[in-house]
């Protein structure tokens, strides 16, 4: 009989069938002891505790892993959000693909934004007679950096960020069942953000090549480990012009969604769970969102679109207004390298044309408000829109759930 998929399961049996065939990552039992200790100390002082989720996962293809498949996810919404979330009195689990972009320090890294580009050696004293200048922060970046390195050392100093990495798609939902069960003591005060790019598709560990994937053929008598059938590894020769070089087909099973279980099972009773949905294709966003808010019955999708992402989301609630844009004005619009302006607008616009009543419009009296607040004419983030807005969502639902108003 044909073993069923993970996707013919129920999410419970998906859930022990998956978590029993791969085993914990290695770091789990650190972070887990990171971060009980974190969120001990922040029932204590009843802060709100929001795991952020942020950057792309991978997809081993080979159990001693030379070759993965991964996506474009920077982590930028994650980080950036993060920073917000801060701002606004919350203590932040920062559950991130490693190497991508972090809380603070992605102002000052990677390939666009190098640390190096920032600094200085000023001339050296001539008291001490040498050729070895102090380390400066350029004049024009003074400003910004010291706010900056103030905000990282007030939530360091406070204990407000804990950083915890993943690499796979595996290691991702270890950790975020581990985490989502520990942070139960903080009941309505948890509030979950998925803003990770998780891969929807994988290689089960028992269908996975332990060694690295050979290009070509072995000698037979080297040719033992066989968890790629010689069908899979093909030479072309039903094309016209066969070529010289092996072609490699994957067979990828869909990951299991796990949101049903973070919602219904491992999740503190009363918490807020937001997902995100990202399309490329604007006909398709708003539908996408709301047949995910429908089958997992959580509080809040954030749609986006990958080409209009920093600048526009739509928020897709079980409440109304159940569809809201939040855009960032034309004129405060920052650059993207892979952004098309054209499309801002596109996605709602598609929408109305299926004959939906359109939406109320605020965003831009609020982004004008933001930019007032920021005291700069500057491009603004889009996630200075959607922070405040979740936190009004979420202080609602903290307040129906204990009853008692919130500050
Ligand atoms: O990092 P950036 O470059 O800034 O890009 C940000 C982003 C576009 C990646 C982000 O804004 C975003 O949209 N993330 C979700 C991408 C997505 O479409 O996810 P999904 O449809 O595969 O999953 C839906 C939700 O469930 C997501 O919140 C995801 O984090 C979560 N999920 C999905 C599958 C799974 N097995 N477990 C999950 O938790």
């Amino acid at each position: 009989m044909a073993t069923p998929s993970l996707g013919d399961m129920s999410p419970a049996d998906a859930e022990s069938v998956y978590f029993n065939e791969y085993p914990p990552p290695k770091a789990l039992p650190k972070h887990e002891a990171l971060a009980r200790a974190f969120i001990d100390r922040h029932v204590e002082a009843n802060r709100r505790v929001v795991l952020v989720t942020s950057g792309g996962t991978t997809v081993p293809l080979e159990a001693q892993t030379v070759r993965f498949i991964d996506n474009f996810s920077a982590g930028t919404r994650g980080a950036t959000s993060a920073e917000y979330f801060l701002q606004e009195g919350y203590a932040v689990i920062f559950l991130h693909r490693q190497y991508s972009l972090l809380p603070y320090s992605r102002h000052y890294s990677h390939s666009t934004n190098c640390f190096l580009d920032f600094m200085d050696e000023a001339p050296a004293s001539d008291s001490t007679q040498s050729d070895h200048g102090p380390i400066v922060v350029r004049d024009e970046y003074q400003h910004q950096m010291r706010d900056v390195l103030r905000k990282y050392r007030y939530a360091k100093q406070n204990n407000l960020l804990l950083l915890l990495p993943f690499t796979t798609v595996s290691e991702y939902m270890f950790e975020l069942r581990s985490l989502a069960k520990l942070m139960r003591p903080l009941g309505p005060n948890a509030l979950f953000y998925l803003a990770a790019a998780v891969s929807d598709f994988f290689i089960p560990r028992s269908r996975m090549a332990e060694h690295k994937i050979q290009s070509s053929e072995l000698p037979a008598h080297l040719d033992k480990d066989s968890a790629v059938e010689p069908d899979d590894i093909y030479t072309g020769e039903n094309e016209e012009q066969p070529s010289q070089r092996k072609k490699l087909v994957i067979n990828l099973d869909p990951v299991p969604k796990f949101l049903h279980r973070l919602v219904d099972g491992w999740a503190p009773d009363g918490s807020m769970v937001v997902s995100f949905k990202l399309e490329t294709d604007p006909s398709l966003l708003v539908y996408k969102a709301r047949t995910a808010l429908q089958r997992y019955s959580h509080h809040l999708v954030i749609g986006n679109l990958l080409s209009t992402r920093k600048w526009e989301v739509v928020f897709i609630t079980p409440d109304p207004p159940h569809e809201r844009w939040l855009r960032v004005p034309k004129a405060r619009r920052s650059k993207s390298i892979s952004g098309v302006e054209d499309q801002v607008g596109l996605a709602e616009a598609k929408k109305k044309s299926d004959g939906s009543a359109p939406t109320p419009e605020k965003t831009e009296e609020k982004a004008q408000a933001a930019t007032r607040q920021e005291g700069s004419s500057d491009g603004i983030e889009i996630e200075t829109l959607i922070i405040p807005e979740l936190v009004k969502l979420h202080s609602t639902m903290i307040e129906k759930k204990t009853h008692k108003p919130t500050s």
